[in-house]
């Protein structure tokens, strides 16, 4: 059964915007896209980035650093295919946002799926973000 941690409150984080929250020690970028949130893993897969200190328009979060967009709703990156970062669940109870505590979905094995289920050779960065090699 998932495990969900308290993060923020409803109407800290105001549609259009987003902040970076600590879920039992993972950083986690908490997005209002339209009043419905979603979350990814903050750090940036292309050189760890702060991507819940990015510019939202919509459901895509542009990195601050050198500007690769994410999908915030699916994790995709939009500008090097090749990226993804994890997502997590939330939900709102009365007016406390949770997260799961752990990723809804691994890198990894969607990867592997996505490209037939034969042998991939995968590195998983320290950040634990993973990039096809
Ligand atoms: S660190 Fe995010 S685009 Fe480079």
């Amino acid at each position: 059964m998932r495990r969900f941690v308290n993060v923020a409150r409803v109407g800290n984080i105001e549609p259009g915007t987003g902040e970076t929250v600590n879920a039992n020690g993972t950083p986690v970028a908490l997005f209002n896209v339209d009043g419905v949130y979603h979350a990814i893993h903050n750090t940036c897969p292309h050189e760890d980035g702060p991507l819940g200190e990015g510019e939202l328009s919509g459901r895509v979060v542009t990195c601050p650093w050198h500007a690769y967009e994410f999908d915030v709703t699916s994790g995709e990156c939009l500008t090097e295919p090749a990226y993804r970062v994890d997502r997590f669940e939330v939900r709102v109870d009365g007016d406390d946002i949770l997260l799961s505590e752990r990723a809804v979905d691994d890198c990894m094995s969607r990867w592997t799926a996505a490209l037939g289920g034969g042998p991939v050779d995968l590195l998983r960065k320290g950040n634990g973000h993973a990039t096809v090699e």
